[in-house]
């Protein structure tokens, strides 16, 4: 466990989102830009920071599964057992909202998205703060999610002064989202908490998005995007294109598996699920920064367990270069 939080530092969040503003907020998932989810003006500047579309509903982030009934006027038994199970944890719930809760934080949808984040600052804030947190990513929209404090302050610089710094994310990946508010669970987003671990506790569930599900920008095509043009390629393919690439002259920024081919240039993650998703969103950033003309990606397995990577380096790859970016920044 890190040391406990300065409650000094704790104090100063507090009193900044009591003033209505946004902060940067460590969980174990990605950096979050908070603010006061009851505060509709605090929530629009959310909204303006990011250049996020308002209908994009924002999680609300909670202390404990005690609080779901402040928020959700509808808990079912799945939800309880969920919480129960995973919470403090890296799982959102969609569940029906109540009245009260502003439209501003759900984007006009009558759900809401809730989840008690499980990272020490993260925890005490809400414990000191005594409310929900809307907290989207702290990201530009489409763009890569923040790991690190300090990517937090590269996107936003001066307009977001106060960043809780929390090291870096421990899984690195968004919340798996799994929605209540129909007529059947559905995963929204896959994440860390899988499906098999969800179904074990409440049965069959579907995933991707269904005829009734609400809209979640993390199901966009085109999302979690670097500005460099980015392609995801197997293994033989991705050294051909290197070839190809470089006997055009161009400059390749390679994200390898394991080990890089041979003139290769770039960064190599480790073929565990777990570890890659905790190191993506860095290295993603890291090769965005050297300006190259490429970006290649070896494509990991298909398996299970990297259901969320490749969910996230598939939207990456839509994504990415400036002219295809079609989600306005
Ligand atoms: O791990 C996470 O979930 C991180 C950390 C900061 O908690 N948050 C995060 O927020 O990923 P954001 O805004 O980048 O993605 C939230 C996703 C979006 O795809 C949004 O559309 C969906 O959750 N969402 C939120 N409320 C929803 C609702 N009522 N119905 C459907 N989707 C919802
Ligand atoms: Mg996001």
């Amino acid at each position: 466990m890190p040391p406990a939080p300065a409650s000094t530092e704790i104090d100063a969040a507090v009193a900044a989102l009591r003033r209505g503003e946004a902060i940067g907020l460590p969980t174990e998932t990605v950096y979050g830009l908070a603010a006061d989810a009851s505060n509709a003006d605090a929530v629009r500047r959310i909204f303006a920071l990011k250049g996020r579309p308002a209908d994009h509903p924002l999680i609300v982030h909670i202390a404990g599964a005690e609080q779901l009934s402040r928020w959700a006027s509808d808990i079912p038994e799945a939800a309880q057992r969920l919480a129960q199970r995973f919470w403090p944890g890296p799982l959102t719930l969609i569940l029906k909202k109540r009245r009260e809760v502003p439209d501003v934080v759900t984007g006009g949808q009558d759900s809401i998205g809730l989840r008690c984040p499980n990272h020490p600052l993260a925890l005490a804030l809400l414990r000191a703060f005594d409310g929900g947190l809307a907290a989207p990513s702290a990201n530009r929209f489409g763009r890569i999610s923040p790991t690190l404090a300090e990517h937090v302050r590269e996107e936003f610089g001066d307009a977001v002064p106060v960043v809780l710094d929390g090291g870096p994310c421990a899984v690195g990946l968004e919340s798996t989202i799994v929605d209540l508010s129909g007529p059947t669970p559905r995963i929204l987003r896959p994440g860390q908490i899988s499906r098999g671990e969800i179904e074990a506790l409440i049965g069959t569930v579907e995933s991707g998005s269904g005829e009734h599900s609400p809209r979640a920008s993390g199901t966009l095509e085109a999302h979690y995007a670097p500005r460099t043009t980015m392609r995801l390629l197997g293994r033989p393919q991705l050294v051909t294109a290197l070839a190809d690439a470089q006997a055009a002259g161009q400059r390749c920024a390679l994200l390898a598996i394991e080990q890089m081919p041979e003139r290769g240039e770039g960064l190599v993650l480790p073929p565990r699920a777990t570890r890659y998703g905790h190191d993506l969103y860095a290295a993603l950033r890291r090769l965005d920064a050297l300006g190259a003309d490429l970006i290649l990606v070896e494509q990991p397995p298909a398996g299970d367990d990297w259901l969320a990577v490749n969910d996230r380096l598939r939207r990456a790859a839509a994504g990415a270069g400036a002219d295809s970016d079609e989600d306005g920044t």
